[in-house]
């Protein structure tokens, strides 16, 4: 399956830091439930490989992504664990290589017209912008969307309730991604009622602006 087909039904993309093993599961589950089934879990800690395993081999519906990959290695190993798309804060000749021939599909990440450039040049036409708030937000997409026409968009950093409406407006804009669905303090909780709730506004919200 491409990107845009996994990627393109969802409005936003939670991206996770799992700390705890035993959040996981329940995480995912919570998310699901809330409609926001494509999920991303960053491998910024220690248990991100295992709550990728973990939340493949149990949490039905769910489309599961691997996040801050960084080499060729972080995407053979979150494959191998079940994730089934990467997404990355750039790119590097190495990992556009090893995307290419690798398992499982590359969102790589861009902040200027130049990296969007040279990841066009490899190949890849669904981006992740990078870090879209310190670089421009909406008002930098809309000027860029003219000269990369066939470009599409999933902003990431400092996207928020607030202004998720400002991305998913723009027609290069396919999904946000971002971590504010899931914060920390209601993981570390157990509060998983409050991150369906938190994702199933978000799915609200989205739908008004479509
Ligand atoms: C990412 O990895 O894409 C971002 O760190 C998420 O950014 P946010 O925490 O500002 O949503």
């Amino acid at each position: 399956m491409t990107l845009r087909a996994m990627l393109g039904n969802v409005p936003v993309i939670p991206v996770l830091a799992i700390r705890e093993p035993a959040h996981a599961v329940p995480l995912a589950r919570a998310l699901v439930a809330g409609g926001l089934p494509v999920l991303e879990v960053t491998l910024r800690t220690p248990a991100a490989l295992g709550a990728i395993r973990a939340i493949a081999d149990t949490v039905e519906g769910a489309v599961l992504g691997v996040g801050t990959v960084l080499k060729p290695g972080d995407l053979e190993a979150a494959a191998k664990a079940g994730a089934r798309f990467a997404v990355s804060p750039g790119l590097t000749g190495d990992l556009a290589q090893a995307a290419q021939d690798g398992p499982i599909p590359l969102l790589p990440g861009t902040a200027t017209v130049s990296e969007m450039m040279r990841a066009r040049e490899l190949g890849f036409t669904a981006l992740k912008f990078f870090p879209a708030a310190q670089a421009g937000g909406p008002g930098a997409l809309k000027a860029i969307a003219p000269v990369l026409p066939d470009l599409r968009f999933c902003p990431t950093g400092g996207v928020s309730a607030a202004n998720m409406a400002d991305y998913l407006a723009l027609p290069t804009v396919f999904c946000v991604g971002g971590s504010w669905v899931a914060p920390e303090a209601a993981v570390a909780a157990g509060d998983w009622a409050t991150i369906t709730r938190l994702a199933a506004d978000a799915v609200a919200a989205a739908g008004k602006t479509a």
